[in-house]
């Protein structure tokens, strides 16, 4: 099987509920930050010791403990490469539990490992002991995601700590790039703190809008991002992501606001989806994944036809027949539902 990560198509206009952005844009400061770079901030190597530190001051751990990265995709490159540098004649292996985000299997692919999925359970329940069978002696990576990508739900944080426990020798990274939106994280958990193999990713891609600049960050003991500082360019933040970064880190309010939105967002959607009759997995993220079967994709063409455009997951055989739908701005999920009731009707 090869695992190439699937460009996904952006309309060039329309509603996008596609990709789990944020659906508002960043923050205004975020601009002003941008507008005040000068010539010289453009034309030097870009210092981070201001960023950093916003960043460690935001999620509550020391400086030493984080590496940033360029979106939380150069984490998880990075991560894998660090996890499969020592070699030996065996094929390494990462586990993936799907449905997941493409770019685990992809870029695991890429690196050399050979890919093991561990399908959800019923229901989407996390396969524990399903996961720690599929770890054997060349397991170098697990991937976790909580809240996962693309059902919402959580993991449960037992779970994480006792697999991270029983595979020592296994890299773990626990992607938390929808952390924002369920407030709960294993940064600063104890037990977690205490095992150097666990990596914890977040993204500032979703909650604070700044996707198109790119930036993420990799959190571990503060021994354990040393490797990962080895393969990350030590330019990778370029410089208006660090200023987009730190100015977006300092507007409380828009944060608030926006994770005030995508609350709202949810709970109209799930109304919505409850009335029409379609099963939904009510989502800690800033998305819902919801079950429309052998209509899936001619419930998709329809929303883009009328400028709603959604994500397919109906092939994927991991969660066959669903549609993940981004829940951002609440006036953007109020025109996707009148979209979707005109679908459902069969309106014109
Ligand atoms: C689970 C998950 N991890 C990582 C990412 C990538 O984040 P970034 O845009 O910071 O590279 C995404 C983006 O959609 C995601 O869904």
């Amino acid at each position: 099987m090869t695992y190439e990560y699937e460009k996904v198509i952006t309309p060039s206009s329309g509603l996008r509920l596609h990709l789990n952005e944020n659906t508002a844009g960043c923050s205004p400061r975020v601009i002003e930050a941008l507008r005040r770079l000068t010539r010289q901030d453009v034309a030097f190597y870009p210092g981070y010791d201001e960023v950093v530190a916003a960043c460690a001051t935001r999620l509550g751990v020391e400086p030493e403990q984080l590496i940033l990265t360029n979106g939380l995709d150069e984490g998880i490159l990075a991560l894998t490469v660090a996890a499969l540098r020592e070699r030996d004649a065996t094929v390494p292996e990462a586990v993936v539990v799907v449905p997941a985000f493409d770019m685990y299997a992809s870029t695991a692919a890429g690196a050399g490992a050979r890919v093991v999925e561990v399908a959800l359970g019923p229901d989407f329940a996390f396969p524990a002991a399903r996961i720690l069978d599929a770890i054997g002696p060349h397991t170098r990576l697990l991937f976790l995601t909580s809240p996962n990508n693309p059902t919402g739900l959580l993991i449960p944080r037992a779970d994480i700590v006792r697999i991270a426990r029983q595979a020592p020798h296994v890299h773990v990274l626990v992607d938390e790039a929808y952390a924002d939106f369920s407030q709960a994280t294993l940064v600063g958990d104890p037990d977690v703190a205490a095992l150097r193999n666990v990596f914890i990713g977040r993204t500032f891609a979703k909650a604070y809008g700044l996707a198109g600049v790119r930036a993420g960050v990799v959190i571990g003991d503060p021994s354990a991002p040393a490797p990962l500082r080895r393969v990350v360019p030590p330019f990778s933040i370029n410089v208006c992501a660090a200023a987009a970064l730190a100015a977006g880190l300092g507007d409380e309010d828009y944060y608030q606001w926006y994770l005030a939105q995508v609350r709202s967002s949810k709970t109209l959607l799930y109304e919505a989806l409850g009335k029409s009759g379609i099963r939904f997995w009510p989502s800690e993220a800033n998305f819902v994944l919801a079950y429309f079967g052998d209509r899936a994709s001619a419930v998709v063409d329809g929303l883009a036809a009328r400028g709603v455009h959604v994500r397919d997951k109906s092939r994927d055989p991991a969660c066959p027949g669903c549609i993940r739908i981004t829940t951002g701005v609440v006036e953007h999920t109020q025109a996707c539902i009148r979209a979707l009731e005109e679908v459902l009707c069969g309106a014109a």
